[in-house]
């Protein structure tokens, strides 16, 4: 039986058109998603958005349109981008379905039936970017959201609140037995000493001030607050608690099962925190990982549209390629850090790693098969030299590291162990220096030798990179001939010969991109006036 793994993005706000910070996510998840599949496992991915809320009520009202309307609108747009990008999620949740308030309001009942959730009363200031009450430390003397900034509005609401106190001793012991639980580790600090130790205020899960969220079914004018509501799309896309719980069964309850939450960093409380206690109000089992990824952050700071500074992937996509895009994204920001957007950097990332490294591999290879051994990859006999031995050793070291990096979500980490290994094949190219083999008869099997290695060298490597490159993988594969019953994981990492395959050299697959007309040109788009924040 394959091994189970669930992974989930956070549901977005369909606030406005996603840029390239929310495509950032997904991407990743789906790296990691397309990784695992490839390596046998079962998974089960999930991404969707998170439509209720006083912004999104605001936005709608702002343009004329019903909060459904709205929301139905700008998720068209998270859905196409999706669809260009090549995510292969298998559900798409959104919480205005019958589905998801189903789940979410069945838990708020059993929270009240219970006595986690009690009826009080709300003072407090309210950010309504953030959709969260602080305190009156929390805000200070100017009385601004101490997670973006903006000012504060003193409110006051009859409203149910969630019991905290009696699951911290519970979520502290989760975090002791559970050292990998938040990553990377030093967000769990964080939250220890920013949140928990200074004590937990019980969690106002209700509102009465706005109507756009799923009724409390139990006290007519309160709708459920929207963390609340949120959160539970991770159980309510597989079902729980509806009449059809067979994924919830399979890729929750099933202890075999790997559940992981990628996230932003400013939404690690709520992952962190809230949601294991909600889980274990519930009786239910907590993801094994809330993977925190970084931000991304452009000159002036956090790429978002409220500061708009937003670059978006579709004009990136349709003029590099998706497989570009996606590339840039996994390697350039360390995943788990916060990483920077330049268009300096974007075109180096290009031409550095794909054109230079392995498109010139690629060419290298297939051009001395077609000249050498008129396009058929040789077999090769007899010894293998140092150079042939040292290049196996290498493959054998990636495919090692590679799905070590994997299980570890080190997307970034993964693959540039894979262009390490690509940039050791075009070494290997240059020390065996199969220009001066060809010309010595004797020499005919080091030779043969030679470009079988780097066969199966770029072989393994277009596999390898399959989950980021996803067009052109499989251009690789034509060009060296790999038939499509072949090309999987298993064929692909035992390093064996591929000997007798015919190549057929095709278009380059990499162009080197004009740097600085490139740059001008991502530059411009940078420059372009934003699309309003509505749909
Ligand atoms: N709706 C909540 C999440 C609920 S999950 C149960 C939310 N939505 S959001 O649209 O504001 O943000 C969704 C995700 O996008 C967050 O993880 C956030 O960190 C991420 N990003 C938003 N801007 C980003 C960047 N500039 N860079 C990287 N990620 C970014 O929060």
């Amino acid at each position: 039986m394959s091994k189970k793994f669930y992974i989930t993005t956070p549901i977005y706000y369909p606030s406005a058109s996603p840029h390239l910070g929310h495509a950032y996510c997904t991407t990743l998840c789906d790296i990691v998603a397309r990784g695992k599949r490839m390596r046998g496992f079962d998974v089960y991915f999930l991404t969707g958005l998170d439509e209720h809320g006083e912004k999104i009520e605001d936005n709608a009202k702002a343009a004329g349109v019903t909060p459904q309307e709205f929301v139905d609108g700008v998720a068209v747009k998270f859905l196409n981008l999706w669809k260009l990008m090549g995510i292969t999620n298998d559900d798409f949740i959104r919480t205005t379905q019958p589905r998801h308030w189903q789940t979410v309001q069945k838990i708020f009942s059993r929270f009240l039936k219970q006595g986690d959730v009690y009826l009080g009363s709300y003072k407090g200031w309210y950010c309504v970017h953030e959709e969260s009450y602080w305190t009156e430390t929390q805000v200070g003397e100017n009385h601004l959201c101490p997670e973006c900034g903006r000012p504060c509005e003193r409110k006051e609401e009859p409203a149910y609140f969630f019991r905290c106190d009696k699951y911290v001793p519970d979520l502290l012991k989760y975090y002791g037995d559970n050292p990998s639980f938040i990553t990377p580790e030093g967000r769990k600090a964080e939250m220890i000493n920013n949140f928990i130790k200074p004590g937990l205020n019980d969690l106002c899960v209700s509102r009465t001030t706005f109507d756009w969220g799923i009724p409390v079914k139990e006290a007519e004018g309160h709708v459920v607050y929207v963390w609340l509501d949120a959160l539970t799309n991770y159980i309510s896309a597989l079902g729980y608690l509806q009449d059809d719980d067979s994924k919830f069964r399979k890729y929750w309850l099933d202890p075999g099962c790997e559940i992981v939450h990628v996230i932003g960093a400013d939404i690690t409380r709520f992952h962190t925190i809230y949601w294991p206690m909600f889980l274990e109000a519930l009786g239910l089992r907590k993801p094994n990982r809330v993977f925190v990824h970084g931000l991304m952050m452009m000159k002036d700071g956090k790429m978002s549209k409220s500061r708009g500074n937003t670059v978006y992937a579709e004009p990136l996509c349709e003029r590099y390629g998706v497989d570009a895009v996606r590339y840039y994204l996994a390697s350039e920001i360390t995943f788990g850090q916060d990483g920077r957007f330049t268009p300096e950097d974007f075109v180096a990332r290009i031409n550095t790693d794909l054109a230079n490294n392995l498109g010139n591999l690629l060419n290298r290879t297939v051009s001395m098969i077609v000249k050498y051994f008129d396009g058929v990859i040789p077999t090769y006999e007899g010894e293998l030299n140092d150079l042939d031995k040292g290049l196996r050793e290498t493959a054998e070291k990636t495919i090692e590291s590679y799905e070590a990096f994997n299980d570890d979500l080190k997307v970034t980490e993964a693959y540039a162990s894979v262009m390490e290994m690509v940039s050791a094949a075009n070494k290997y190219i240059e020390q065996s220096a199969p220009w001066a083999l060809a010309k010595n008869p004797a020499k005919k099997g080091e030779l043969a030798s030679c470009m079988a290695h780097l066969a199966s060298i770029i072989f393994l490597a277009g596999e390898l990179l399959s989950p980021i490159l996803i067009t052109k993988s499989g251009k690789i594969f034509d060009q060296l001939g790999v038939p499509e019953a072949m090309r999987d994981y298993e064929t692909a990492t035992k390093l064996t010969a591929i000997s007798g395959l015919k190549v057929a050299k095709g278009e380059q697959l990499f162009p080197r991109l004009d740097d600085k007309a490139e740059i001008e040109y991502i530059q411009r788009l940078m420059a372009a006036p934003k699309e309003k924040a509505t749909a």
